[in-house]
């Protein structure tokens, strides 16, 4: 930290790209290093964008057939399409490639759940187990455009099963193993996947998760979509139940299978894999993402947002079952013929040097982790990161919502000594890849600013009222996309519709990413969060409807709101009035059981923080639930209610203020 500078100067500040931080090996010079470079990079992707995508795809992506067309299709008539009538294999790109060039190249550092038990794949053994695996989806049948859901761990193996999928393009459908039996029920359902991949059972911080009994239970409420269920072995538990016909242990099939298995070419276009993410209303949404555009968007952004060259070690400390961990542990890195790193574990097991340690031992050049991660090891203090040679850092990156400067400066001056450049990636799970960034050796960045667009990405301020874009700088309004770009999501499974009314009906002609935004006196998008009734928390998108309709499962909720509130950690936190039948008493048990519910409909993610049991909540004469209102009472901001003309019965606003002030 230089002396001349103070803390407030700091977090304000804008700092230059570290060109001469001494971090950069000399065989490993950063592909951009000035914003001159960015600047034609950028205006050719939007003045010339045919020629832009060809070069990037012919640097990034082989093909096995080439595209006819760069792109075609419209964004208000949904039907986008990139590198049309192309042909390719993603799982050929992101390991046969490498394994036939850089064989003995590290493919994955593992690092298991226990510390000091990191493994190593290279590319070369990768190729091996991907196509056992792939075998192993042969043996049951699976062909070409059927789905497998995915319910693993943190470990190298679903790494495979992704990789496996691809190769014979198969759809995979991951879903986080953090969700209940219910809510990955309702998703196999909705993606109609014959079989899914599982372990017996996870690791995670020390504690055990029950992966398989999830998945038993799982299938009881799917009716007969799942016809097979493999298992790989975690833990080898004893006591796991298999059922007869439909289980298959991954340990002896796996080991039966050829080790080379040809890839299968499929179409530009043809579906890769299905996404749940959470909308404003209660049903997740199956982002469909589709193969040529995917995998070009996936490893040029991994590319030049994590300046990535053979040789790095990148972590990426997302999990599998998140759009993160799709486009930056798997196919991005893995395409780019890095390393990289799987970790099984929490950033506080065994204490909360953990994340230092790994970097440490797995000698990582990239790190990418998630605001409220920092937020937390800040708050713990230096001394966890002072045990670790964090040396090798070059570029330290954040996502999943907006980084507060302060903790900002934090991971740059003490987890990045200064030297590490801090990159605040801006994108989502429909955009496929990175859309706002700044490229580490090139762009000025800002605490708090995710900066500038990435190539081809074309944005627009909104006026959220009427539209209208709002020209020039020092903007604020709704942020949206005006051109479509190769990775972003092309459809909603079974409801096409749907995909057009939220993204692409909601203004003219535009994509809506759903975000509030500004743009300052340089330019630089400073991201304001969701402008919908979606909660961000820890980085994770869950609908308040979502968690509403959980609620009511409880037979002591009658009616219930749900509301984000800031939170210092986690960035926003789960609020949940509610309202319930006479007789119910406001007791601690009713709530921690209402809290249960929660968990069991959706999973531990969505646990409300604080439930608030009310007589009443504010509605307007037509019965809405003005949420507003409950925002500002939970903020403790009650005197600043706005106009409450349309509010049925003010009478009821005094006993929620005393709720809520109660604790
Ligand atoms: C939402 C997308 C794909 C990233 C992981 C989450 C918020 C994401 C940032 C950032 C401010 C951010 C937005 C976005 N968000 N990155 N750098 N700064 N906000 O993916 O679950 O699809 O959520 O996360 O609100 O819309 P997701």
């Amino acid at each position: 930290m230089t002396l001349a500078e103070s803390h407030e100067e700091l977090l304000v500040k804008t700092y230059q790209p570290p060109v001469n931080s001494g971090r950069i090996p000399s065989d490993k010079k950063p592909w951009i290093t000035s914003m001159d470079e960015y600047n034609s990079m950028y205006k050719e992707s939007l003045d010339s964008p045919d020629t832009f995508w060809r070069k990037m795809a012919s640097e990034l992506v082989e093909f096995t057939k080439p595209y006819q067309q760069v792109t075609s299709g419209s964004l208000h008539n949904g039907d986008t399409q990139w590198f049309v009538g192309g042909e390719l294999n993603v799982s050929y790109n992101c390991v046969d490639r490498w394994a036939r060039d850089t064989p003995d190249n590290v493919a994955i550092s593992f690092e298991p759940d226990a510390p000091g038990g990191k493994r190593t794949v290279t590319f070369k053994e990768l190729l091996e187990n991907v196509c056992r695996v792939a075998g192993m989806f042969k043996t049951l049948g699976l062909k070409k455009g059927d789905t497998v859901a995915v319910y693993m761990p943190m470990i190298p193996e679903t790494a495979y099963v992704l990789l496996a999928c691809t190769r014979l393009g198969l759809v995979h459908t991951v879903v986080f193993a953090g969700f209940s039996a219910t809510s990955l029920a309702d998703r196999i359902k909705d993606a109609n996947a014959s079989v899914i991949v599982t372990s017996d059972q996870g690791l995670r911080g020390g504690k055990l998760i029950h992966t398989k009994k999830i998945v038993d239970e799982a299938i009881k409420l799917s009716g007969d979509v799942v016809k097979n269920v493999i298992v790989f072995e975690r833990t080898g538990a004893s006591d796991i139940t298999y059922v007869e016909g439909r289980d298959v242990m991954w340990g002896p099939l796996f080991k039966q299978q050829a080790s080379y298995i040809p890839p299968v070419p499929v179409g530009s276009e043809d579906p890769m894999f299905i996404l749940y993410t959470s909308g404003s209303t209660g049903k997740p949404k199956g982002l469909v993402h589709t193969t040529a555009g995917y995998l070009v968007g996936a490893a040029m952004t991994s590319k030049y947002t994590f300046d990535l060259h053979i040789g790095d070690v990148f972590c990426c400390t997302a999990d599998i079952g998140w759009i993160t961990g799709h486009t930056y542990v798997v196919y991005g890195p893995l395409a780019l013929g890095v390393t990289s790193v799987i970790f099984e574990s929490v950033p506080t097991f065994p204490d909360a040097s953990r994340f230092w340690q790994m970097v440490d031992e797995h000698k990582v050049t990239q790190f990418y982790t998630a605001p409220t991660a920092i937020r937390a090891l800040r708050r713990l203090g230096d001394s966890y990161i002072n045990c670790c040679d964090l040396s090798t850092l070059r570029i330290i990156g954040t996502v999943g919502e907006p980084i507060n400067p302060e903790a900002w400066v934090w991971y740059h001056y003490v987890v990045g000594d200064g030297k590490a450049v801090v990159v605040d990636t801006y994108w989502q799970s429909e955009t496929g890849s990175h859309i706002i960034t700044p490229l580490p050796f090139a762009t000025p960045t800002k605490p708090g600013s995710a900066t500038l667009p990435m190539f081809g990405i074309e944005l627009a301020i909104l006026d959220p009222a009427d539209g209208k874009e709002l020209e020039g700088n020092d903007v604020t309004g709704v942020l949206a996309v005006k051109r479509s770009w190769p990775s972003m999501a092309r459809t909603i499974v079974g409801d096409h519709d749907r995909y057009l009314s939220t993204y692409m009906h909601v203004y003219k002609d535009v994509y809506f990413t759903g975000d509030g935004a500004m743009r300052d006196s340089d330019g630089y998008y400073w991201i304001k969060g969701r402008v919908d009734d979606v909660i961000n928390v820890s980085g994770h998108r869950i609908s308040t409807a979502e968690i509403e309709s959980a609620l009511i499962v409880d037979n002591n909720v009658s009616e219930s709101a749900v509301i984000g509130v800031e939170d210092e950690i986690t960035g926003q936190a789960i609020f949940a009035y509610v309202t319930t039948p006479k007789g119910v008493v406001d007791s601690e048990e009713v709530k921690k059981a209402m809290i249960q519910t929660v968990r069991k409909e959706i999973g531990p993610i969505a646990t409300p923080k604080r439930i608030i049991i009310v007589d009443e909540l504010p509605k307007t004469r037509s019965g809405k639930i003005i949420r507003r209102v409950l925002r500002k009472i939970a903020a403790g901001e009650e005197d600043q209610l706005g106009d409450l003309s349309t509010l049925a019965d003010p009478s009821i606003l005094d006993v929620l203020v005393k709720k809520v002030r109660a604790g």
